[in-house]
């Protein structure tokens, strides 16, 4: 039946293509006959409009009209909050992963879901849509991890959604885990691992909107490893002093927008990391957390890249940084042209921040070599500094940055310190790096 389909529709298609090229073709010749240029492109609009009508009827016709529904429930999970449903979840995404055409992967409102780490891997069949309208609740027994390193991972999976209905939440329940955690209990060393909550790896294509996640082991979302990606109307939260709760983590990504967000969090609002490209974050509200941060780049001195990275309109309050780069000595690559526009900054200990020293490792030796910091535009910014440094550009006498340009900027309550920093001032801007 559905071979009979389909070769039904290959014919179809194969006829209407002929028909369109014919109609074409005739169209042409009388642009010819009449040497009106007029007829000329009226033809083209024409198989224009076919090739439109045509694309929209074989999708209509390899996609099933309405999406088929797959919930956890019907694959036995409880939603009760105790019970493991890690079981369930991993059966009804097989499920809804294996079959054909429109799936949503549905995780009913009102429950609480108990899950212990979870992979669940592509390619599938399936376009899929998770629907994760009910809670999802971290297992805090440190067995119910495989390697301490991830809780809930979407692994090889294109053309994914993820869709949190305003109501999702995923919750990490990070607690324990924050408490063995070197930065909280200093008695404690800094090898313990800690899970990423929601980690998104390989996938091209992806969506994740109107989600909230919270109190993450460690990262809160990482998007890690794709193209193509969507995130917006998330909520992510954490307290101030939970320790490398990164918001939103972007690594080794390209094409990627991330919009309409509410961070606040206790690290980085949103990292960007090496092998990033093309990221663009709007209509962010940041705070509390690290502000949004471009790094650590090149630690154990490695190569790194990152270029094409815009932020264009935030809002970052009582943040210990506002826009920042961060690169270890003794790195190499580049982070380059760069856009910070359109912020407004309260209260905020670092505003502008290039810092080519960064060190959060027990030691890091003085080092020659440095990720070559380049063309960064930071232009409409206003607000205030909780400290009273608030521009600083420390950057490297090996590699100094090059082509930093300030564009009407205004930071009260602070100045600039400003080392081997090549600095443009264009438009008002307040503090300067050179007093004139
Ligand atoms: C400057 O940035 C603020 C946000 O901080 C925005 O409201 C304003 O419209 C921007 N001004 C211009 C001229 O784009």
């Amino acid at each position: 039946m559905a071979r009979c389909c389909q070769l039904l529709t290959i014919f179809l298609l194969w006829a209407l293509l002929m028909l369109s090229w014919c109609e074409a073709s005739r169209n042409i010749v009388n642009g010819y006959d009449h040497s009106y240029l007029r007829f000329k492109s009226d033809s083209l609009i024409k198989r224009r409009d076919d090739t439109t009508r045509l694309k929209r009827f074989v999708r209509a016709s390899l996609r099933s009209p309405t999406p088929t529904t797959v919930s956890v429930s019907d694959f036995g999970a409880k939603g009760d909050g105790n019970t493991d449903d890690t079981e369930a979840f991993v059966n009804a995404w097989k499920k809804a992963c294996s079959s054909n055409g429109d799936v949503n992967l549905l995780v009913p409102k009102g429950n609480t879901y108990l899950l212990k780490s979870i992979r669940l891997t592509g390619p599938c069949k399936s376009i899929l849509t998770v629907q994760i309208f009910g809670a999802l609740s971290a297992s805090q027994k440190r067995s119910d991890y495989k390697d301490f390193s991830k809780w809930l991972t979407f692994d090889g999976v294109n053309s994914l959604t993820v869709d949190g209905g305003t109501t999702g939440t995923v919750d990490g329940n990070g607690e324990t885990w924050w408490q063995s955690s070197c930065k909280r209990n200093k008695a404690k060393t800094c090898t313990t691992k800690a899970p990423t909550a929601l980690t998104f790896y390989n996938s091209k294509n992806l969506r994740v909107n109107n989600l909230r996640v919270k109190n993450a082991q460690q990262i809160q979302i990482s998007i890690e490893k794709c193209s193509n990606v969507q995130v917006s109307n998330v909520v992510v939260t954490a307290p101030a002093d939970s320790p490398n709760t990164d918001g939103i983590h972007i690594t080794n990504t390209q094409n990627i927008q991330v919009s309409k967000s509410f961070i606040g969090t206790g690290d980085d609002c949103i990292s960007i990391e090496s092998g990033s490209q093309n990221v663009k974050i709007n209509d962010i509200t940041c705070g509390p957390g690290h502000g949004i941060s471009i790094g650590s780049l090149g630690d154990d001195n490695s190569k790194a890249f990152v270029s094409g990275v815009t932020v264009d309109g935030a809002k970052l309050s009582g943040t210990d940084n506002g826009v920042r780069i961060k690169t270890y000595p003794g790195g190499s690559g580049t982070a380059s042209n760069i856009i910070f526009q359109n912020i407004q900054m309260d209260n905020v200990k670092n505003p502008i921040i290039i810092d080519q020293h960064y060190c959060d490792k027990s030691k890091c030796t003085e080092e020659k070599s440095a990720v070559q910091v380049k063309n960064v535009v930071y232009r409409n910014i206003s607000g205030t500094s909780a400290s009273d440094i608030a521009i600083k550009f420390d950057c490297s006498s090996d590699y100094p940055c090059q082509g930093i340009v300030l564009d009407k900027v205004n930071i009260r309550g602070g100045k600039a310190s400003c080392s081997n920093a090549n600095v443009i001032d264009k438009g008002a801007v307040l503090p300067q790096c050179k007093i004139t």
